[in-house]
């Protein structure tokens, strides 16, 4: 039988981790698992039910009753596909809020185990290769400077047209990389034995070449 292998790829909001982590999983015929896709289905679930991160209780109730999952690359919330409702800059922000609560990083951490336990996947995020696979074979840790990752979501929410400035958009970057390297649960990190990979000033397939031939 063919061993499974987990790759685990980390880094802050805009470094290019699920372009490569995707484009990746194609060349490798394996499964990707995009794990801020699930802390924003959370958000939106949320804002949807206008519950707050205060509203613990209430938050724990929801979290029972919440399915997330994958299927071909669509993201399924309680049985409902919301690839582009979880795209804002609104749900950005709630999703960075809520990845703080300790209830809603033990229900995602469980279900992204359970999808890494029976088949080779590449899961991108903040702690995969710091907590949920520390025992991954392959990790990464893409960066980029903060300009640079503010240019990179300015044009992709343009294009969505979202009426944002490039100014508010870096500054919410380097909002949610002080939220999530400063919460205290399992913060963003560069696990000790990843890879470092500077993605400023790369080609996406550069660094697809990279990260490749690494595993390779
Ligand atoms: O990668 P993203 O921008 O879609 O992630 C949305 C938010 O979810 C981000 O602010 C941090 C949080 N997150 C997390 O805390 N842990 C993960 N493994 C993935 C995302």
């Amino acid at each position: 039988m063919k061993k499974i292998f987990r790759v685990a790829v980390d880094g802050p909001s805009g470094a290019g981790k699920s372009t490569i982590a995707k484009a990746v999983a194609d060349k490798l015929g394996i499964d990707y698992i995009d794990t801020g896709a699930m802390y924003r289905s959370v958000g939106y679930k949320m804002m949807r039910k206008g519950i707050s991160v205060e509203d613990e209780e209430l938050l724990r109730k929801m979290l029972d009753e919440t399915d997330i999952d994958f299927y071909e690359n669509n993201i399924i919330l309680d049985g409902e596909i919301i690839n582009d409702k979880i795209r804002t800059s609104e749900i950005s922000k709630m999703a960075s809020l809520c990845s703080a609560v300790p209830a809603v990083r033990e229900k995602l951490v469980e279900l992204q185990r359970g999808m890494g336990e029976k088949k080779s996947v590449i899961m991108d995020g903040r702690d995969i290769g710091t907590n949920v696979f520390k025992d991954a074979e392959y990790k990464f840790f893409l960066t980029a400077s903060p300009e640079e990752r503010a240019d990179r979501r300015y044009k992709e929410l343009k294009e969505k047209g979202e009426s944002i400035s490039y100014d508010e958009v870096l500054k919410n970057i380097k909002q949610r990389d002080h939220n999530d390297s400063t919460r205290k649960l399992n913060p963003l990190r560069k696990a000790d034995d990843a890879l470092e990979v500077d993605t400023t000033g790369l080609s996406i397939e550069d660094v697809i070449d990279n990260v490749l031939k690494e595993i390779k």
